[in-house]
């Protein structure tokens, strides 16, 4: 009885700390880790199991913040939709009570609900472009493309906002740059969303600068540098991410979602190619992002 004691007992042990595990698991707890004792056999089995909790552990971390970061989203989405709704809402109400009676008010109400809608409306567009970007619906399809257009589009296209503000745009673009292999529609997407901050950020009266320059044999690198009022170090990684704003209740104020730079970064990413911004609190900042130069096949971003 002794020598079976003996032997079974290590057996034991091993058995119930697994046991105790599985219980653990079982419980939602995937921290746990089963101590190596007992026969060699044992040990092993100890040893999977420790592994297949911490694969666990992984896959139910990652499912949390998906789930986390989902909910956040459907959180802000309702949220900036509401809000210009309810503006929507309120300015109508007021129309339609008849207590305006001067026609300069009226006309004022009207404005602003033409701006709200303008606004909802760009924002449910924005929405629309990350979720077919997300959903891998927009193929990548390049064409050859120069540069100079891109940029003549861009700026045409902001020309005035960037008069409203007498902004001064300087370029320096060399005139031997390869053609690009570009989805031409999404990269002026990129470049003016870039610029259209540019032009927000920037003071009365400032120079907003633009830059293309060949990087390799792959790509070309264009730079939009800005005087205005820079990023903090700590919201430089993160201004790419939807929704994000580095100073919510400024950018609130000039209708901004924060979905600008995070399509950005998708476009280029479909590109295959990288984007970026170096800035510093009151010193300005300088956007960058790159684009493939075109070749017999081009690369595709995927
Ligand atoms: N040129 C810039 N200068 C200063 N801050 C900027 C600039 N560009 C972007 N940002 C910051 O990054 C945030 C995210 O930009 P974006 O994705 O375009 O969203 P939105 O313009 O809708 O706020 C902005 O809210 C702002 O805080
Ligand atoms: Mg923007």
């Amino acid at each position: 009885m002794l020598i079976h004691y003996f032997m079974t007992r290590p057996l034991e042990k091993a058995i119930h700390a697994i046991t105790q595990e599985t219980t653990q698991i079982s419980e939602g707890h995937f921290e746990g880790k089963v101590p190596q004792i007992g026969p060699f056999e044992f040990q092993r089995l100890a040893a999977q199991f420790n592994r297949m909790t911490g694969k666990l552990n992984e896959s139910f971390q990652k499912l949390k913040t998906a789930e986390a970061s989902r909910m956040e989203l459907v959180a802000n989405v309702s949220h900036d939709l509401r809000t210009p709704m309810a503006s929507i809402q309120s300015f109508v109400e007021a129309l339609q009570d008849e207590v305006i009676q001067d026609k300069i008010t009226f006309e004022r109400y009207l404005q602003t609900i033409r701006l709200e809608t303008a606004r909802l409306d760009g924002l449910i567009q924005e929405l629309f472009k990350l979720s077919q970007l997300d959903a891998g619906g927009t193929e990548f399809s390049p064409e050859l493309y120069h540069v100079d257009h891109l940029l003549i589009d861009g700026l045409q296209s902001l020309a005035f906002h960037l008069e409203e503000k007498k902004l001064h745009i300087e370029t320096d673009v060399p005139d031997q740059l390869p053609p690009v292999a570009i989805m031409p529609q999404e990269m002026k997407r990129v470049l003016s969303n870039i610029l259209h901050n540019a032009i927000r950020y920037s003071p009365i009266g400032g120079t907003i600068e633009i830059k293309a320059e060949q990087l390799s044999d792959q790509y070309v690198q264009l730079q939009i540098k800005d005087h205005g009022d820079g990023i903090e170090e700590h919201d430089c990684n993160r201004i790419f991410d939807r929704f994000y704003r580095a100073d919510p209740s400024r950018t609130r104020a000039s209708g901004g979602a924060g979905l600008g730079l995070a399509i950005a970064k998708s476009i280029v990413q479909l590109h295959g190619g990288s984007i970026g911004v170096e800035s510093r609190s009151g010193h300005g900042s300088r956007f960058w992002f790159t684009l493939p130069i075109y070749t017999e096949q081009p690369k595709s971003g995927i």
